[in-house]
């Protein structure tokens, strides 16, 4: 005790230095726990979501029915987003066996740039929660049924436009027929930026309530006609049309940023199509070429799709 006193007589400065040392080392170690917890934590349950870092705007489901967690900003440059997809367990070894199949597609075509993280973004996504409950066979390399007339598409084509997009963490992209939410959630592997839009109202919905239960917040949903992109959160670095179009819609391609890169099928509905990859250059001159015959359900307009 003597000491301590006789040690703040001699020394005042000193007291204040211990209180600044004392303050520094209880930050430290409340910054510690804060990246622990949100970096670790318990291990998540079988379909539970794993530890998303909290972006700027989540809340409780807001009052549109379809909502995604980001607030509209309409700024067109993204930054590198605090972001962790959520990881579900439930029949892992279904959707391995499910990657061992697109890795074959893959083998066969000689396809080897960018295989790894779409490799792993497949086989994080539980597809069966994306299909309804009836429907067996969930990990099946095939379409399969969603209701109102539509499909959630096979697993190698997801992955293979996946690829085709080249995203990072900062891309922003763009969905254009969100149907089940399956390839959105796939796309949140990416990039935290992600927008989709769905023609019918009901599978809309369904797929906004999904993404969030599932832990894809990120994702941004609305119902409405693709074909006019979306403007107000234009430009994208990337743009995924996943319902068949007669054309490449003209606000797409403008929607499109310089170096960006755009994965539609081109062709006549309920026929065979043309996987188009269209790119972007930095002064903006657009190029296409078809990859692949695909069969995708036809891009309905409004009027169509009553
Ligand atoms: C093959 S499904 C998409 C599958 C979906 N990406 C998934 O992961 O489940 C095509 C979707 O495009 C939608 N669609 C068709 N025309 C559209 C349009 N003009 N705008 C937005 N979505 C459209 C369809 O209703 C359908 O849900």
């Amino acid at each position: 005790m003597e000491r301590m006193i006789d040690r703040t007589r001699l020394a005042p400065g000193r007291a204040a230095g211990w209180a600044l040392l004392a303050m520094v080392a209880i930050g430290t170690f409340w910054c510690a726990l804060t990246v622990l917890s949100r970096r670790g934590g318990p291990a998540p349950e079988d379909l539970a979501t794993g530890p998303v870092a909290a972006l700027p705007g989540d809340g409780p489901a807001a009052s549109a029915p379809t909502t995604g967690s980001r607030p509209a900003t309409g700024t067109a440059t993204a930054t590198a987003t605090p972001w962790r997809p959520p990881r579900h367990t439930a029949r892992q070894t279904e959707r391995d066996d499910m990657v061992r199949v697109i890795r074959l597609h893959w083998r066969r075509d000689g396809t080897t740039e960018g295989i790894e993280p779409v490799a792993a973004a497949m086989a994080a996504v539980p597809r069966h929660e994306f299909v309804p409950a009836d429907v067996a066979a969930a990990y099946d390399d095939r379409a399969l049924p969603i209701g109102y007339g539509q499909t959630i598409s096979q697993p190698y084509i997801v992955a293979e436009m996946t690829r085709l997009l080249k995203l990072t963490p900062t891309s922003r992209v763009l969905e254009i027929g969100t149907g089940s939410g399956y390839q959105a959630a796939v796309l949140t592997h990416f990039t935290p930026h992600v927008y989709t839009i769905e023609i019918v109202k009901p599978l809309a919905d369904a797929a906004g309530r999904r993404l969030r239960r599932l832990g894809y917040r990120v994702v941004d949903a609305r119902a409405g006609d693709g074909w006019h992109g979306w403007a107000a959160k234009a430009p994208f670095d990337a743009i995924i049309v996943t319902c068949a179009a007669r054309q490449i819609p003209p606000p797409l391609i403008k929607q499109l940023k310089p170096g960006g890169r755009m994965v539609i099928p081109v062709g006549r509905p309920h026929m065979t199509q043309s996987l188009v990859l269209l790119t972007k250059d930095a002064d903006g001159k657009v190029r296409t070429r078809s990859l692949m015959w695909v069969g995708f359900v036809p891009l309905v307009r409004p009027s169509e799709s009553k």
